[in-house]
């Protein structure tokens, strides 16, 4: 939710930071700006739309100086206008800022800085500021010690970069994500490792109210400690080739693409790792999952996994709804987070929520240094690679076999789950082939013009229906909504008109009930497809799966993955950049 880029060192600032916008702009696209300090003015561009189709782009290239920040905006306060894209500079010019999260007290700031004669020309929160920066600054402090004060008095979750006239940066991070990147007498700052890991793999992973300060060389000042801190530099363990869309037209289809590779990964994972949090599942009195969108659908299949395999019974919750349950939480708690990004806020305030009642807190994410995996007591890595695409596919699946291999080992049968992994990789490949592909295209091609497409699934396959029916709906925007199969009957068949299509997933111990939810929305006159092992004379379209036993979750969902990526093609929607969505959800 909004990228944040920086750059300040030896070269020209401004075609690396352009390039550090572009790699980041899956995390918002309403608009794009950039700042270059040059001869002691600041150099701003910027415009509502995406940096790629930009038409300012070669002048921006040209821009001299080596200190410069950047920005890539999902709205939050004020409309998608260039008036509102950062970067937002200070009333005298020599300082500009670049903003993602929220400045919770902006109201009053503004109301005091206007009193004190500041103008303002965008509705923003950001604006405030490079003005209240500039405020100290009046008042006899340099340009740190005037961002020192300055943002020790906002409030709200945020990540701050700003640059003087003289190309000084200061950053700050406070429950929002920003790293450092380490090169050779340069420095990177960015929203994610992404955005730099063509110029360096050296990273710092800073903690909360870390400022940044880089002025020659770099320091590191913890506002809370009111003290200079060191922060180790880590190695990032993938490579730049990964983070590119390489011969694939969309992030979207190589990421769907990834999944077999992603699925033997973590066949081979650690195993000390599910050990030790299957161990503290089994000490905790009351597991708890929690998380948002996507993931949620895959913490949801690990209650029924967790049930049927381990015997073990976990509730789950949507994370923003979690506080209010938070009640009858203590020390014997334990809770579950489930975030590809590690950055959802709605996940993190959940998880703080839990550790103020004292609970225990382990989390399963894809981004290794993330605020959920510094926050928890143990992490699982889901180690899926980079997950560019806006929408979630290989880290849904990833999060699927992890939560599936924890009820494996709390059953005692880690090694059976293992294996059955390697198996479905297989099948993984097999079903992202460009023969299978195609065979999707055929149901898109029938489902294009579509109104409303239901989807129906018992037990783990519900889930699956519901993962399904999100996925549609954010690439193609067709309406799309999932039922647990025995629910039809209670309200959802008034929606049965001819020719609705009903997407079922049959398979296993539910197949037979699922068959007669088919054979009742048939009897409507609905347009049936069936996705599983076994054909039947319901279908009036199949896509055959083979059985993956307690995985068939996986498998399922990938044709539905594709088809929702056909179903954007087909309808002229951009797969990898949903509107109105933005990968990586920092605020509440
Ligand atoms: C859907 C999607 C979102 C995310 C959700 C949680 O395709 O990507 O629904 O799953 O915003 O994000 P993380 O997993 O980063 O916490």
């Amino acid at each position: 939710m909004c990228g944040i880029f920086g750059y300040k060192g030896r070269r020209n600032a401004s075609p690396i930071v352009i390039e550090g916008l572009k790699k980041l702009d899956y995390r918002g696209y309403d608009s794009w700006g950039i700042g270059i300090a040059h001869e002691d003015v600041i150099h701003i561009k910027k415009d509502a739309g995406r940096i790629e189709v930009s038409r300012e782009m070669p002048d921006l290239e040209k821009l001299p100086g080596t200190a410069g920040i950047a920005h890539t905006r999902w709205a939050t306060h004020g409309h998608v206008t260039k008036e509102n894209a950062n970067p937002h500079s200070s009333n005298n010019g020599k300082i500009a800022v670049v903003h993602n999260g929220i400045i919770e007290n902006f109201q009053e700031q503004k109301q005091f800085l206007a009193g004190q004669g500041f103008k303002f020309y965008s509705e923003t929160d950001t604006e405030t500021i490079p003005n209240t920066i500039e405020y100290h600054m009046r008042r006899g402090y340099d340009f740190i010690e005037a961002a020192k004060r300055s943002l020790k008095h906002l409030e709200g979750q945020y990540a701050i970069l700003a640059l003087d006239s003289e190309g000084k940066i200061v950053a700050v991070r406070k429950e929002a994500p920003l790293v450092v990147g380490v090169g050779k007498d340069e420095y990177f700052l960015a929203s994610d490792v992404t955005a730099f890991i063509d110029h360096t793999k050296d990273v710092i992973f800073l903690e909360e109210n870390d400022m940044v300060i880089i002025d020659g060389g770099l320091k590191i000042f913890n506002l809370d400690k009111n003290a200079f801190v060191k922060r180790p530099v880590s190695k990032i363990d993938w490579d730049a080739e990964q983070a590119k869309k390489g011969n694939f037209d969309h992030f979207y289809l190589k990421e769907i693409m990834e999944q077999a590779e992603v699925i033997e990964r973590i066949s081979n994972t650690d195993q000390k790792i599910i050990k030790e949090i299957a161990g503290e599942i089994r000490k905790a009195k009351g597991v708890y999952i929690v998380a948002c969108g996507t993931a949620s659908y895959a913490s949801m299949y690990g209650l029924y996994l967790f049930s049927k395999i381990a015997k073990t019974h976990v509730n789950s919750c949507v994370a923003s709804e979690f506080q209010y349950f938070k009640h009858f939480l203590n020390s014997k708690s334990l809770v579950i987070a489930v975030s590809q990004s590690g950055e959802t806020a709605d996940t993190l305030s959940a998880i703080r929520a839990a550790k103020s009642m004292g609970a225990k807190v382990v989390s399963i994410t894809n981004v290794n240094g993330s605020s959920l995996m510094r926050e928890s007591d143990k992490s699982i890595l889901q180690k899926a690679g980079p997950e560019i695409a806006v929408n979630s596919t290989k880290a849904y699946t990833s999060q699927l076999a992890i939560l599936g291999l924890l009820a494996y080992e709390l059953s005692g049968k880690l090694g059976e789950g293992t294996e059955e992994l390697k198996e479905l990789s297989r099948e993984i490949y097999y079903l992202t082939s460009e023969n299978a592909r195609k065979f999707v295209k055929e149901l898109a091609e029938k489902l294009k013009d579509k109104e409303h497409i239901y989807l129906i699934g018992r037990g783990p396959q519900y889930p699956t229906a519901l993962e399904a029916a999100h996925k549609i709906k954010e690439v193609s925007y067709i309406h799309a909504e999932a039922f647990a199969g025995g629910e039809l009957k209670h309200g959802p068949n008034a929606l049965i008109t001819k020719g609705t299509p009903y997407i079922v997933f049959s398979s296993g111990e539910t197949e037979k009930e699922t068959i007669n939810s088919a054979m009742e929305v048939k009897a409507r006159g609905a347009f049936v497809v069936g996705v599983g092992p076994k054909n039947n004379e319901v279908f009036d379209f199949f896509i055959k799966v083979r059985d993956a036993g307690d995985f068939n979750s996986i498998v399922q969902i990938i044709p539905m993955q594709i088809l929702s990526y056909q179903l954007a093609l087909l309808r002229g929607c951009d797969p990898d950049r949903p509107r109105n969505l933005a990968k990586s959800v920092t605020v509440k």
